[in-house]
């Protein structure tokens, strides 16, 4: 089969594009990274990429007078790259419905949080700030509503009383970067698939998996 092509949009470091461009040079991935496209030119990621050899394209947001501008013309180099699949990872720029629709079923996102909770910015200080002794992350196709598609895969970290944002941060940023290379994985061999505004998979789960916070004696 022949492997998906797959556009991953950024905005800043690129940590989780790193994770997916690492995963997709083993032989047996069913997608490629064709393109990694920044809507911001100075994002460090796209001097990783760059770095990786791969084709690498900044799109300046500030250069198009409407929101919509700029997405006809990531649209078109996206037909013009024969993307099938865009992976946002850290693309900080809202999508309008009508961009969202054009690409509907075909957009992966990954969040910060276990969704439906915590959606939106500042995730980690406010999954804190709730008390949460669970957090993690969440990978998703895109719909118009933000942080609200239908879910393909999740992976759950525990939190400690003493956490600063930023540590929590960093335990759920190791989850994600395993996480979305296996979750893209998913939807581009078609074991994850959309059915009436739900994702369905054709792997099994292991039902004895707990992640308890705090453990209890004998769990850890
Ligand atoms: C990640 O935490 C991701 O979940 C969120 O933005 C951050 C991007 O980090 N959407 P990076 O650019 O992949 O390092």
């Amino acid at each position: 089969m022949a492997k998906a092509r797959v556009a991953i949009l950024i905005s800043g470091r690129g940590s989780n594009m790193m994770a997916l461009v690492g995963a997709a040079r083993a032989a047996d991935y069913p997608a490629e990274i064709a393109l990694v496209l920044s809507n911001r030119p100075g994002a460090a990621g796209l001097a990783r990429a760059r770095a990786q050899g791969l084709a690498v394209e900044a799109i300046d947001h500030k250069g198009f007078p409407r929101r919509e501008d700029f997405e006809d013309h990531l649209h078109r180099r996206l037909i013009e790259n024969k993307i099938d699949l865009i992976a946002c990872a850290g693309f900080m720029r809202l999508m309008t419905a009508s961009f969202v629709e054009r690409w509907s079923g075909r957009i992966l996102n990954i969040h910060p949080s276990l969704l439906p909770a915590f959606k939106g910015l500042d995730t980690h200080a406010r999954t804190l700030a709730a008390g949460a002794r669970i957090a993690g992350c969440t990978v998703h196709f895109v719909v118009p509503e933000v942080d609200s598609g239908p879910i393909v895969a999740q992976a759950a970290v525990p939190v400690q009383d003493s956490d600063t944002p930023e540590q929590l941060a960093a335990r759920i940023l190791g989850a994600e970067h395993k996480l979305y290379p296996y979750a893209l994985a998913l939807v581009a061999s078609g074991a994850a698939r959309l059915a009436k505004g739900r994702v369905l998979l054709d792997v099994s789960v292991n039902l004895n998996d707990v992640l308890f916070s705090p453990a209890p004696p004998g769990k850890v």
